[in-house]
């Protein structure tokens, strides 16, 4: 199959494939997503064919209004729609309970659904013109960091489905944040571009899912069943280096190998990169600019992808804010495998 390279103008265009049950590579604002016609069940399952995603982890459905939450969910609480009209359209998205209308395909057969209304004006113009809810994955294969730009997307999936709308590099660059809003206290699913300290001030008590923060034993399940699996699996072993920026960059310095990869703070590149000890490393963007950081979390995994280091390290900022989602992107991409520094 030829993948079609779009541009935001052929909107129209990507909305008619999606409508004729094909897949597209949407932008928004937090990573590409992988869409299809989300009340189509064929169309919805070759998103899993395409990104080889294990069927028993559901998708999410995008939408480009709030006022469209009714058309797919039932017993909506209150609490719903004070977060719509806080942060939609943005990066979070919502667990309710599914009308049955909306396919078991999309939800792995749950009685839930996660809904999300994107910012990104593209991702809006394309689901309005295509006139369904669109099921969007992000645009990965299985198992390999989220794209934040069409051409992320394209090394995953060119040849694999029918179009890739290119709206420019995404601005949050973590996935949307998950709240679970089918439980009481409603619980922190997955951290993301709305941090928890906004949720606690719109509902008060917010649970945090223990797959947020720790790895999962055996016979433990997630009640996100996507947090279960590990992100990024390179070959080469992950260590994260948690605590004060100035003391993880010099923790790393000192145990790091000559080869290994290195990704860390603007403000340490040159501890890393020094003649007496080039080592491949990928800037995280400044210690306190944690925004920064979060656009290019994924692109700093993705870069190891092409190399053949030994290992990898990488400092994490702390978890107040975006750090809560880009420290969570980081463990899961070391299998929690984490040092920190008193
Ligand atoms: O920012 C995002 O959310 C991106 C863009 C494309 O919108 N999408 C995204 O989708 O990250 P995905 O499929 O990569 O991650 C969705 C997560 C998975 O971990 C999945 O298990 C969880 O949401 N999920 C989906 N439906 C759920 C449900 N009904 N209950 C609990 N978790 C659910
Ligand atoms: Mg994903």
């Amino acid at each position: 199959m030829q993948t079609l390279f779009l541009t935001p103008l052929d909107s129209a265009r990507a909305a008619e494939i999606l409508r004729a049950g094909g897949l597209v590579g949407i932008p928004t604002e937090t990573v590409y997503g992988l869409g299809a016609n989300g009340l189509n069940p064929e169309a919805v399952s070759r998103i899993f064919q395409a990104k080889g995603r294990p069927q028993d982890n559901p998708l999410i459905l995008h939408i480009p209004e709030p006022s469209w939450l009714g058309r797919y969910c039932r017993d909506i609480p209150p609490q719903a729609w004070t977060l719509a009209e806080q942060f939609w359209p943005g990066p979070m998205t919502m667990i309710l309970f599914r009308k049955s209308l909306v396919p078991d395909q999309v939800t792995a057969g749950l009685d839930t659904v996660g809904m999300r209304c994107p910012s990104h004006s593209v991702c809006q113009e394309i689901i309005r013109f295509a006139d369904v809810p669109v099921a969007a994955p992000s645009g990965n294969t299985s198992g390999r960091p989220s794209p934040t730009t069409a051409q992320h997307m394209l090394e995953d999936m060119n040849g694999k489905i029918d179009a890739i709308v290119d709206g420019g590099p995404c601005t949050v660059g973590v996935e949307s944040t998950i709240i679970d809003l089918t439980c009481t206290p409603p619980r922190l699913l997955r951290p993301g571009g709305v941090t928890l300290e906004q949720l606690r001030q719109v509902l008060g008590q917010v649970e945090v899912d223990p797959a947020v923060t720790r790895l999962m034993g055996a016979g433990e399940k997630p009640k996100a069943p996507g947090m279960k699996y590990r992100h990024y699996a390179p070959k080469a072993p992950v260590t994260v280096v948690t605590g004060e920026p100035s003391k993880t960059a010099a923790y790393i310095a000192a145990h790091a190998g000559a080869g290994d990869g290195i990704i860390c703070f603007d403000e340490f590149m040159s501890l890393f990169t020094s003649r007496s000890a080039i080592r491949p490393v990928m800037d995280l963007g400044p210690a306190g600019d944690k925004e920064e950081q979060a656009r290019h979390i994924f692109d700093a995994l993705r870069a190891f992808d092409h190399t053949c280091v030994p290992a990898i390290w990488a400092q994490c900022p702390d978890t107040a804010g975006i750090g809560l989602a880009i420290a969570n992107r980081l463990n899961k991409a070391a299998g929690f495998h984490i040092v920190e520094i008193p």
